[in-house]
């Protein structure tokens, strides 16, 4: 099955004023596009044509480089679009709450660390809120990298490339970030991915 582009689960407007129209206009309409239309010219004739997104990021990590980089980008934003929501942040879910507490020193640290790895992902990137070998982990990655090829699962990631900011917050990575983790994060998400990721 070829990449296909998910609509936005939300209006353009609906993330205001922490993430503008215009930003989710260019982020989804255009730069996600293109990670959908350039994988499906790269993976017609290959061998990995018709496995599911997670098999072809896998798969093709260290082996398809191009290939690698535009699917793991679709796999990224189609979450990136569910993990953010109108009104979110807000309290977090009690069972991740609680393994917060116990892997990663509670909330306030948790959120002051995730901030921190998106600060200092040095270029473009993620930050992320992984599972791995029963623990939560906090992880960043460059470029189109996430966990999946860490031997981790993410439940939840913040896109840190100057295209997922830039419009509505110039320079200020902290500040994007600050907002997407205190007024955007859709922890109903985040705690579908944990479910799945402990299972
Ligand atoms: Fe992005």
């Amino acid at each position: 099955m070829a990449f296909t582009l998910p609509e936005l689960p939300y209006a353009y407007d609906a993330l205001q004023p922490y993430m503008s129209k215009e930003t989710l206009e260019f982020h989804h309409d255009k730069h996600h596009k293109a990670y959908v239309d350039t994988g499906n010219k790269l993976l017609e004739g290959s061998e990995l044509a018709g496995k599911s997104v997670e098999e072809v990021v896998k798969a093709s990590y260290g082996q398809n480089q191009p290939l690698f980089n535009n699917a793991g980008q679709h796999y990224n934003h189609i979450h990136f679009w569910q993990w953010m929501k109108p009104n979110g942040g807000g309290a977090i879910p009690g069972a991740i709450e609680k393994k917060i507490a116990e892997d990663l020193g509670g909330t306030d640290k948790f959120k002051a660390d995730f901030i921190q790895a998106g600060v200092s992902q040095f270029g473009s990137g993620w930050a992320w809120l992984a599972v791995k070998n029963g623990k939560l982990e906090i992880m960043k990655t460059p470029n189109g990298e996430n966990p999946l090829v860490h031997g981790a699962k993410p439940i939840l990631g913040v896109d840190v490339w100057e295209h997922s900011y830039y419009i509505d917050y110039r320079n200020r990575r902290p500040d994007y970030l600050k907002a997407f983790i205190e007024n955007l994060v859709n922890w109903e998400h985040v705690e579908k991915m944990y479910g799945e990721a402990i299972a």
